[in-house]
């Protein structure tokens, strides 16, 4: 392939990316969104290997199309096979591997570059400082990927606690190693040597461990969004040392889109944009599983609830992760439309991190057929609680926990609730009492208007469905 013929296939690659994420934006658009994507993706792989017309390297050309083979029979392998509630720790798994790939291409392009060079004396040439620069922040930013992503996969699975580690000072430790990482570059960029490059690789392994390891469950939504951005430069720092332009610009679109998205959820949590990134920076080390007295709670019956939605005529579903694990929306969808047949106000109050990634309520219910017009945001159904008769918190636990708004010290103050406390009737559908994914206790379930329905949410929808 030519260089133009390359070039302009880089460009059209590139402008289908840009026409990806903004298809992405949207829920009507984003499938197409989703095509675009595939396409450039498709073409810049294509004109990458068509580019290679080096005789030599056409049995490492055979190589990396194997690869890529074996790479797209696993992916569609585990994107076929992964639960909804399973795709935030499949994309923790998928950003490590970017961090992973840039870490790899760092080590590749120096020992490569400096068989080139061999030895030499004195300061190195200023293009080979520049790019020994670039292996050194490539490595950096892809190792704090890297493992980031591995303790957010271990969080998000459950298989390691979603508490904040909160070491103490654990400000000052990642201050510290910030300060490493200048001092090891500053080495590394005047006299290369693999050992320095490794003692960059192990620092940015364990800060990205610690970094992600200190943020409490409550804001992880925030940490997956900025992983997403970290695998973004990390993607662009490689393509800096590999010089290729669309690697570049792929990586910078989903750097800068993934650090955009974070601040938006920032905002929509009242967290600080600076706190997250830092790893819990400014956080003062309140801990979660703290057990308080707050009464005795009461349980309702599968019919005590249909004689209450009887007799009600307005009604707020909150759905939250527990629906998502029951698969509960089928059987929401269908009482939603019994409900309405009988001339009941049924809305959902749809919390922006409710569940285990953005979005994932109304995917879930857009799947069950919920008219996208009754699915309503925090903000525009916050005021409304308090002339409606009946909340159903269907699995719902962190999102709905008024500790947030009364409790200066919870770990979870200051991010906004839906407050369906202000209702008439409040009935929550969970298996136990246990906490949600943030570990804090939620007053919500003793309040003298709150009623317990315990079991499997969608079990328990289907009994109301049945008494109905
Ligand atoms: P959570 O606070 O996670 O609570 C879910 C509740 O569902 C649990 O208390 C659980 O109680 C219940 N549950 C589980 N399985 C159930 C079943 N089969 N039937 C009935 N109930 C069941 O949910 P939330 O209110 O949606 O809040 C989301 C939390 O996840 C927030 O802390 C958020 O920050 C965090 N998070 C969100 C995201 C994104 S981007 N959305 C990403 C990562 C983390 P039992 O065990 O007693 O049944």
């Amino acid at each position: 392939m030519t260089l133009s013929l390359y070039t302009a296939a880089c460009t059209v690659a590139a402008l289908l990316f840009i026409l990806s994420l903004a298809g992405l934006s949207k829920h009507v658009s984003a499938k197409h969104g989703n095509y675009a994507g595939i396409a450039g993706m498709t073409l810049a792989l294509v004109a990458t290997l068509a580019r290679i017309t080096d005789v030599d390297r056409l049995g490492g050309v055979a190589a990396l199309v194997l690869a890529i083979a074996i790479g797209a029979v696993i992916g569609i392998w585990r994107a076929r096979k992964v639960e909804m509630t399973g795709m935030p720790e499949l994309i923790a798994m998928l950003h490590s591997f970017v961090g992973a790939a840039a870490v790899l291409v760092g080590f590749g392009s120096h020992l490569s570059t400096s068989a080139e060079q061999g030895a030499h004396s004195g300061l190195p040439p200023a293009g080979l400082m520049i790019h020994e620069g670039e292996v050194a922040v490539g490595v950096f930013i892809g190792a704090v990927t890297l493992t980031g992503s591995i303790v957010a996969f271990l969080k998000l699975s459950g298989r390691m606690s979603s508490a904040p580690l909160a070491l103490p000072a654990h400000n000052l430790i990642n201050l510290a190693a910030l300060a490493a990482f200048v001092v090891l570059t500053v080495w590394f960029v005047t006299q290369p040597s693999v050992w320095v490059l490794l003692l960059i690789t192990g620092l940015a392994l364990a800060l990205g461990a610690h970094l992600v390891a200190s943020i409490g469950g409550g804001d992880m939504p925030v940490v997956i969004s900025m992983l997403n951005s970290y695998s973004g430069w990390a993607a662009a720092a490689a393509g800096f040392m590999l010089g290729n332009d669309l690697l570049i610009i792929t990586g910078a679109l989903v750097g800068s889109s993934g650090a955009y998205l974070s601040w938006l959820m920032c905002r929509a949590m009242n967290r600080s944009f600076i706190s997250v990134i830092a790893g819990g920076f400014g956080s003062d080390g309140r801990t979660v599983g703290e057990v308080r007295d707050y009464g005795e709670h009461r349980e309702v019956t599968a019919e005590g609830v249909a004689d209450l939605l009887r007799a009600a005529t307005s009604v707020v579903i909150t759905p939250g992760y527990g629906m998502a694990v029951a698969q509960a929306q089928y059987p929401v969808a269908q009482l939603t439309s019994r409900l309405r047949e009988r001339g009941v106000d049924v809305r959902f109050g749809i919390h922006p991190v409710a569940g285990r990634l953005p979005g994932h309520m109304n995917v879930l219910l857009a799947e069950a057929k919920v008219p996208y017009d009754i699915v309503l945001e925090l903000d525009e159904v916050n005021d409304d609680f308090a002339t409606t008769d009946v909340v159903l918190v269907i699995g719902a636990n962190d999102t709905v926990n008024p500790a947030a708004t009364d409790e200066p010290g919870s770990p979870i103050a200051g991010m906004p609730v839906l407050q369906v406390w202000n209702a008439k009737d409040v009935v929550v559908f969970k298996r136990s009492m246990a906490t949600g994914y943030a570990g804090v206790q939620n007053p919500l379930f003793f309040k003298d208007n709150t009623q317990m329905l315990f079991g499997d949410a969608k079990e328990r929808v289907g009994d109301i469905l049945a008494a109905l």
